[in-house]
């Protein structure tokens, strides 16, 4: 398999299973550091530029679960690509002038996840701690490197942007001139075909944490199952889109508050990885796709061959990591109903980013007559599978909103659930948390309302 690799186009006959991060380390790239190896901390970040729409699109990615299959036919940065000859480029030289620096070893990640956004983000944009949600620095204060992040970025906010962000850089001495010919050199890159039996692979976050590998991977996102797309009754999205895509959508922002809601799930390199799919089948309770989409009443489509069918998504669900899903079948959307409603996700973890939940759940529903249609209720953490409140949705049903209405929704969810003692909290705490975010989302939905304990 092919890719670039800096300025250089690589060939190599390793495993397409096996995770880049060893792969660039094993060739002699040690710009790229091992710190987790699960994902977390940010040390092995590279940039990964593709072909979409006639440009090259990048986005900042962690090497150390990413398998190479995935980077075949792209452009792959580490922070030796972004090297200029003679001089610092503005995020390092920030970094360095702020005191953004100790030991070091995070710095290539931080420069690298800095320089992905200042690729994508809206010149007017200042959120820039987003940037950098997804690196942890073990050494230095984070006050000095986001004070050099904001010097870099400020210079970006001059930027003309009238020739595509690229050139626009490389102008400003941000990237080496070399990348203006990557999209040439991208389009004559062959894509191997892929295997006909094997192990499905969407992002690859569960399926590569920490040296895992799959047998023979066939990578959803190339078979084309990534879109989101819409027809007059449904938004569609495609199991393989990465979680980033569908907190961004046009479609789903129209309808809900997507963007805020999902800004809560691990952090910006893992959202761009990670996919709806992997996170259904991979089946954990406490996904958070899972639960958001349990609580909009979603359908999901399965393909095996030439056969098709649908069921809805809180049926697919059988026992602890079981599914309703024979062998070799995959998913290949979701669909939900294109109205507007009310929805809200609440998440309880121990980290903001780029940690899972200790409990979480979602609530829809619609207000006709002043009355409740349509509730749908999840939560997660809960019980062995990620869990539709079935008894606790059917009760909010026509029901005029009040505070003894909460409550006993609370309490018939509370009957339902069947929470484990376990490292993210005890049974009875966990229980509490669900009690409380159920509270949470009508106080979010309906201010005026005080649900008192
Ligand atoms: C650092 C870190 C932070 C994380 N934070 C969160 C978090 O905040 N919230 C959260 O919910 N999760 C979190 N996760 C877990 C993980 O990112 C998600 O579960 C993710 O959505 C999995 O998707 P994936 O595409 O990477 O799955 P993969 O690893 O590619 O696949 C997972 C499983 O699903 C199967 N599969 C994938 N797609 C299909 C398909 N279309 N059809 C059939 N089978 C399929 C694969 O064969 C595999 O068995 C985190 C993971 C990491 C490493
Ligand atoms: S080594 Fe920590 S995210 Fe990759
Ligand atoms: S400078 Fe040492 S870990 Fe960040």
């Amino acid at each position: 398999m092919k890719f670039i690799l800096n300025q250089k186009v690589m060939e190599t006959g390793e495993s397409p299973s096996f995770h880049t991060l060893d792969f660039l380390r094993k060739i002699g790239i040690k710009g790229v550091k091992e710190g987790c190896h699960e994902g977390d901390c940010g040390a092995c970040m590279v940039l990964i530029g593709e072909l979409k729409d006639s440009q090259v699109k990048y986005k900042a990615m962690n090497s150390c679960i990413l398998p190479l299959g995935r980077i075949e036919g792209k452009h792959v940065v580490t922070i030796e690509g972004l090297n200029l000859k003679e001089k610092l480029n503005p995020i390092q030289q920030a970094l360095f002038d702020e005191g953004g620096v100790q030991c070091g070893y995070c710095t290539p990640g931080f420069v690298i996840a800095l320089m992905a956004y200042f690729m994508n983000i809206d010149l007017e944009d200042t959120e820039i701690i987003t940037a950098v949600e997804g690196n942890i620095c073990r050494c230095t204060g984070y006050n000095s490197i986001l004070r050099a992040a904001e010097k870099a970025s400020n210079v970006i906010s001059s930027l003309d942007d009238s020739e595509g962000r690229i050139a626009a850089l490389i102008k400003a001495d941000y990237l080496p001139s070399y990348f203006s010919g990557i999209i040439n050199q991208l389009k004559d890159i062959q894509i191997e075909p892929q295997p006909e039996k094997g192990t499905y692979v969407a992002g690859g976050t569960d399926l590569f944490v920490n040296r895992q590998t799959a047998e023979n991977p066939i990578f959803l996102a190339e078979l084309g199952f990534d879109k989101i797309w819409s027809n007059e009754s449904h938004v569609y999205v495609g199991a393989a889109a990465d979680i980033e895509t569908i907190r961004t959508s046009e479609e789903l922002n129209f309808l809900f508050d997507t963007a805020h809601h999902l800004a809560r799930v691990s952090s910006l390199p893992i959202r761009q990885q990670a996919t709806i799919g992997g996170n259904v089948v991979n089946a954990s309770p406490i996904g958070d796709l899972t639960i958001y989409f349990l609580a909009l009443d979603a359908e999901i489509g399965l393909v095996l061959g030439e056969d098709k069918r649908i069921m809805k998504l809180k049926d697919f669900f059988k026992g602890y990591k079981i599914l309703e899903l024979q062998d070799r079948e995959i998913v290949e959307w979701f669909r939900i109903k294109k109205e507007k409603k009310l929805l809200s996700f609440e998440k309880v973890a121990k980290r903001m980013h780029m940690d899972i939940a200790s409990v979480n759940s979602a609530l829809s529903l619609k207000i006709e007559d002043k009355k409740i249609k349509e509730p749908h209720l999840s939560g997660g953490g809960i019980g062995p599978i990620p869990m539709y409140l079935e008894k606790a949705s059917q009760y909010l049903e026509n029901k005029e909103i009040s505070s003894e209405v909460v409550k006993e929704a609370a309490r018939i969810a509370d009957t339902e659930i069947n929470p484990i003692d376990d490292v993210r909290g005890s049974a009875k705490y966990k229980r509490l948390l669900l009690r409380q975010l159920i509270y949470a989302h009508f106080v979010k939905l309906f201010p005026e309302l005080e649900v008192s304990l």
